[in-house]
């Protein structure tokens, strides 16, 4: 049964290796896939491959966001009753605050007026029961960058809680506190950070590459991250930029020097680390988007974030995970200590 909805799934998502990999390893690689899709319908290809076990959570856009959400979450969820891994799915929005909400309702403000006015762990508690009304668990918030000057990249949408680190240290461990007693993950970003971006670099547009020394690193972008992980964040999500100084070849989310010696080995973090979109423009060096998903899986990464609200983007990646997996490209003792640190996750979560 699981085998043919596999194959049926082949021939559905066109050509391509899937007939190879093995049913076994699409499940394992799925549990590390998060899938997107268009509109306010989710496409039956993707109903089917939560069916099977091959959907670790899926991402929710503004344009997926209709009246009828609640009912939309519900129905992917019933998919997901009688499926191999019988682990709840990871429902996940950015819902930030102010301007960078996918959800109507809290966190009205913006992460730089919660933080200035002191209500952030309103917002947080706000940004939490906002995404349980709706069946949602994870949060791809809040924001640990530390701007640098008035109307750069992050202060341009207040998306940042302040230029001052102790500031964002506590204000950010707030946030988590308060929206994770909800019963809803929180997941830091962008690791080590981004807040030294100018106006306009955006990884999502561009490889970004930010020349700061790895002592202003450690001690201004990477601070709020000591709070966050003592304050029990489920997730940190890598960025896309470049940091010469720590590591020169690779962007932080493909760098095992960033994702294993830094955030796992300097500072501590036993928790899932998940991907920014793996279509992000600033990663075009890395070839195709299942290239960079087994490169992110072999540097550390968790979960790869397939946002470009296509279901065949999650099915390619899952096809080219499992394929990897089978031929020895990414280590399965790894892969599967993932794994099991994503299902504790799922297995956490109580709806
Ligand atoms: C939600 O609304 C869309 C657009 O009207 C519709 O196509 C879809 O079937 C609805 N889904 C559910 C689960 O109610
Ligand atoms: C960072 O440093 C490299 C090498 O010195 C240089 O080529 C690049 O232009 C610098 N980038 C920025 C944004 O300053
Ligand atoms: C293993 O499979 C991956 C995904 O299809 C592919 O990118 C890689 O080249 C393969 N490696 C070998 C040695 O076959």
């Amino acid at each position: 049964m699981l085998l043919a909805s596999v194959l049926l799934l082949g021939i559905a998502w066109g050509p391509g290796p899937v007939l190879s990999a093995t049913p076994a390893s699409l499940v394992s690689a799925g549990q590390h896939v998060i899938w997107s899709y268009a509109g306010l319908t989710p496409p039956q290809p993707l109903y089917t491959a939560i069916s099977v076990g091959q959907v670790a959570g899926i991402i929710f856009f503004k344009d997926n966001i209709g009246a009828n959400i609640s009912s939309v979450v519900t129905s992917l969820k019933n998919a997901n009753a009688n499926s191999p891994t019988q682990l709840p799915l990871l429902m996940m929005t950015d819902q930030e605050g102010g301007q960078v909400r996918r959800l109507s309702g809290e966190p009205t403000q913006s992460a730089k007026q919660m933080c200035a006015a002191g209500t952030v762990s309103s917002g947080g508690t706000g940004a939490g029961q906002n995404l349980k009304s709706v069946g949602m668990n994870v949060n791809l918030a809040p924001v640990l960058d530390i701007y640098r000057v008035a109307g750069d990249f992050e202060d341009q949408y207040e998306r940042s809680f302040s230029n001052d680190p102790t500031k964002v240290s506590s204000c950010g461990a707030s946030f988590i506190t308060a929206q994770q007693a909800v019963g809803v993950a929180a997941s830091a970003k962008h690791f080590p950070g981004l807040g030294a971006a100018a106006r306009g670099v955006n990884t999502d547009t561009q490889p970004v590459t930010l020349n700061l020394s790895a002592s202003e690193i450690r001690s201004v972008d990477e601070l709020p991250y000591v709070a966050a992980i003592a304050a029990g964040v489920k997730l940190v999500m890598p960025s896309w930029a470049i940091y010469p100084s720590i590591d020169a070849s690779r962007p932080s989310g493909l760098s095992s020097t960033f994702i294993y010696t830094e955030l796992r080995g300097r500072l501590g973090f036993e928790g899932v680390t998940i991907s920014d979109a793996i279509e992000a423009a600033g990663l075009s060096a890395y070839g195709s988007d299942a290239n960079r998903a087994i490169i992110a899986s072999e540097a550390g990464m968790d979960l790869i974030l397939a946002a470009a609200r296509d279901a065949n983007q999650g099915a390619g990646i899952v096809t080219a995970l499992a394929n990897a997996l089978d031929n020895g490209t990414v280590d399965k003792k790894a892969f599967d200590r993932a794994t099991a640190r994503i299902a504790s996750l799922r297995k956490s979560m109580s709806f």
